[in-house]
């Protein structure tokens, strides 16, 4: 694991973004695994204007979203398809063909989870995975558990998800309260990952990520061992992590 400081959240974005675009440069062809949050919107605006200002070609790129909320329609605001739109996609010229999310309004959901993890297979898996964290150390939607899920499933999201999540929604009822979420093989076998973490509130889930046990209750823990991950993080999300004299 690499660790990256950034003095704030754009200059994180901008170091995230500069390992995503030599990515696409080296590989025109590279399958990006994508995750929403506030985490990588910097980053995205980064790929964005590299992409519109010709340094940048994802007309080759395949896509695979982390996670999308179960039972809410592709036109919701809150939908993750939506989101990904309205902050990466419609902004860049990706094949619309290429783009992989998980269907929030499958008929059968399970079904759709197995789909979803042939489809990363037939790719030939993930090139590079961009990732955020939660609060309480989820990837994707991948949540505390006492083992590692490893393929795309639905998840109950956890009641500190749902807490974290409301601030989207109108209110806390409006928050579903499951998702579809690539699992942590996919995630795992990422060729190379880069994981951006911004402000204080994050820095004891980093700390214990990065530095605690590997344990499925902090699912992001397994980037541990994880052979190319690169973790961009600002000052706010590094405090515990100086206060330790890690780095
Ligand atoms: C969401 C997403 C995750 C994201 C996380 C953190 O629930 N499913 O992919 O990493 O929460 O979000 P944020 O970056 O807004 O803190």
């Amino acid at each position: 694991m690499k660790l990256f400081a950034a003095k704030d959240y754009e200059a994180m974005s901008l170091k995230a973004a500069n390992i995503v675009a030599s990515q696409i440069t080296l590989n025109p062809k590279t399958v990006l695994g994508l995750a929403t949050g506030s985490s990588p919107v910097g980053l995205y605006k980064e790929l964005i204007k590299s992409c519109q200002s010709g340094q940048l070609d994802f007309s080759k790129v395949t896509s695979f979203n982390l996670d999308e909320y179960l039972g809410l329609p592709p036109e919701n605001e809150q939908s993750y398809i939506r989101f990904m739109k309205d902050n990466l996609f419609d902004h860049i010229n990706i094949n619309p063909d290429k783009i992989n999310i998980p269907n929030g309004l499958a008929k059968d959901p399970h079904g759709e989870c197995a789909e979803y993890d042939k489809r990363i297979v037939k790719c030939g898996g993930i090139d590079l995975q961009v990732l955020g964290i939660g609060h309480n150390g989820h990837v994707g939607f991948n949540e505390p558990a006492s083992y590692f899920m490893l393929d795309t499933h639905v998840v109950d999201l956890t009641p500190s998800t749902i807490q974290a999540n409301k601030r989207f929604f109108e209110s806390e009822d409006e928050v579903p309260k499951k998702a579809l979420t690539m699992g942590i093989r996919a995630i795992v076998q990422a060729k190379k990952i880069v994981l951006v973490c911004s402000g204080e509130d994050k820095a004891q889930i980093l700390y214990d990520a990065l530095y605690g046990k590997v344990t499925p209750e902090i699912p992001a823990s397994i980037l541990q061992i994880h052979p190319d991950c690169y973790v961009v993080a600002d000052e706010g999300a590094l405090s515990l992590i100086r206060k330790n004299n890690k780095i």
